[in-house]
């Protein structure tokens, strides 16, 4: 596992300000991991996925939870590496560029509350390690809900 980004967002969520600690943790992933174009979060909202803090490109606002990859990490309740999203039944092309994704959730008193999206021009760019990190991230970010 990537324990040194685990340890910088430990320290990045100390912020009490909900928004300013998630802004961050979408920066420090996207900065910490190669090749990706696009990183960050989806709420859980009057049951669909809005889009949070991120870094990338212009992304869509609203997801249903029966659409893309994020819909089904939400259903599943499970993270999805996804090797070539052109693969994917239904996956969402936020961006053309984006050949590989790694969707986490984020659970909380065992529902999903958020979605850790990331995206890569790279096909098959996500590791189990990356997911595993990911996981750890997403636990780390529980208390924030
Ligand atoms: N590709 C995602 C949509 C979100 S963007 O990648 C930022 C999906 O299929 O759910």
């Amino acid at each position: 596992m990537n324990n040194l980004l685990i340890k910088q967002v430990e320290e990045i969520i100390k912020e009490e300000d909900f928004i300013a600690a998630v802004s961050n943790v979408s920066a420090v992933i996207n900065s910490s991991l190669k090749d990706l174009n696009w990183c960050g979060f989806y709420f859980v909202k009057n049951n669909e996925l809005v889009l949070g803090p991120f870094q990338g490109k212009v992304a869509c606002t609203h997801i249903p939870f029966s659409k893309g990859v994020c819909g089904a990490c939400y259903t599943s309740k499970k993270a999805i590496r996804v090797a070539d999203v052109h693969e994917f039944a239904g996956h969402i092309a936020c961006d053309s560029a984006s050949n590989s994704e790694l969707v986490v959730p984020i659970i909380k008193n065992e529902e999903v509350v958020a979605l850790i999206d990331l995206d890569s021009p790279l096909i098959n760019r996500f590791t189990q390690d990356d997911e595993d990190t990911l996981v750890e991230i997403a636990k780390l970010l529980t208390s924030k809900f």
